[in-house]
């Protein structure tokens, strides 16, 4: 890959700025600073080499929110800086009028469930401090599976957790960060890299098939009053054994 991807110059744009203000306006002044992604591209190149690349149009982007207000009150997508921005409140309404689960506001990646080979999500994350309480990122699984999920990245008070349990990274706020999940069906192993550091590599129970979401849900303790965070290049790959 080009060297130009471990260093991501990010300038806010006003709709992104007006975004940022909604959670955590103290936070506006941060979009206008540069900002150092990562310091290793090898990594980076390490973690996917011998992966595809699968497509991911605009509409396998399939976003989740309060089913009670608009979309935009909750999701902003700013396709020019490619970042998208989700915030969800603590007493905000679930996705729709059937499912009793917390409030969220998540992409669900559609059109690349999978149930064999290996499969890894990247993306860039950034959370506003203030921000406590949420999934960030987990790995789903079918609906009616034994366990609702694979995996999931939770912030508490700043720190982003394995679930509620170990530590995957401290000091998360106001900064972006690269994570890399790496799933091996066959193996049964989820990997979680940080900036392309081994965070977590953990045995995982298997199920029929998985998809990827990210953006914020809200989980049941440590829960501020507005929940942020923001994603972008997105990537997924599969590699077959
Ligand atoms: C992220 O995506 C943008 C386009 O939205 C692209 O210009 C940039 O190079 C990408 N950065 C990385 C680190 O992949
Ligand atoms: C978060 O901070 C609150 C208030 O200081 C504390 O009571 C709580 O135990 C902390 N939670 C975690 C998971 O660190």
């Amino acid at each position: 890959m080009p060297a130009s991807r471990s260093v991501f110059f990010f300038s806010g744009s006003s709709r992104l700025l007006a975004a940022g203000a909604l959670c955590a306006a103290a936070q506006a002044a941060l979009l206008c600073t540069v900002v150092v992604v990562a310091a290793s591209t090898a990594a980076g190149d390490e973690l996917t080499a011998g992966f595809v690349k699968v497509d991911l149009p605009e509409g396998n982007f399939v976003v989740q929110s309060p089913y009670d207000v608009p979309q935009e009150q909750r999701y902003r997508y700013d396709a020019g800086a490619g970042v998208r921005t989700f915030w969800v409140y603590a007493d905000d309404k679930p996705f729709n009028t059937v499912t009793p689960t917390n409030p969220r506001t998540e992409v669900r990646l559609a059109g690349h469930d999978y149930s064999w080979g290996v499969w890894q999500f990247e993306g860039y994350g950034y959370v506003p401090s203030q921000t406590s309480g949420i999934s960030v990122m987990q790995i789903h699984n079918e609906d009616g599976g034994a366990h609702a999920t694979t995996m999931m990245l939770h912030v508490y008070n700043g720190t982003l957790h394995y679930y509620s349990g170990q530590v995957v990274e401290t000091y998360i706020y106001d900064r972006w960060f690269r994570l890399n999940v790496v799933h091996d069906i066959r193996a049964s192993t989820v990997a979680i890299y940080i900036n392309g550091e081994l965070r977590v590599a953990t045995v995982v129970a298997p199920s029929a098939s998985h998809y990827f979401k990210f953006g914020v849900y809200v989980q049941h303790h440590d829960v501020s009053r507005c929940m942020e965070s923001r994603w972008r290049n997105i990537t997924v790959f599969s590699k077959p054994y």
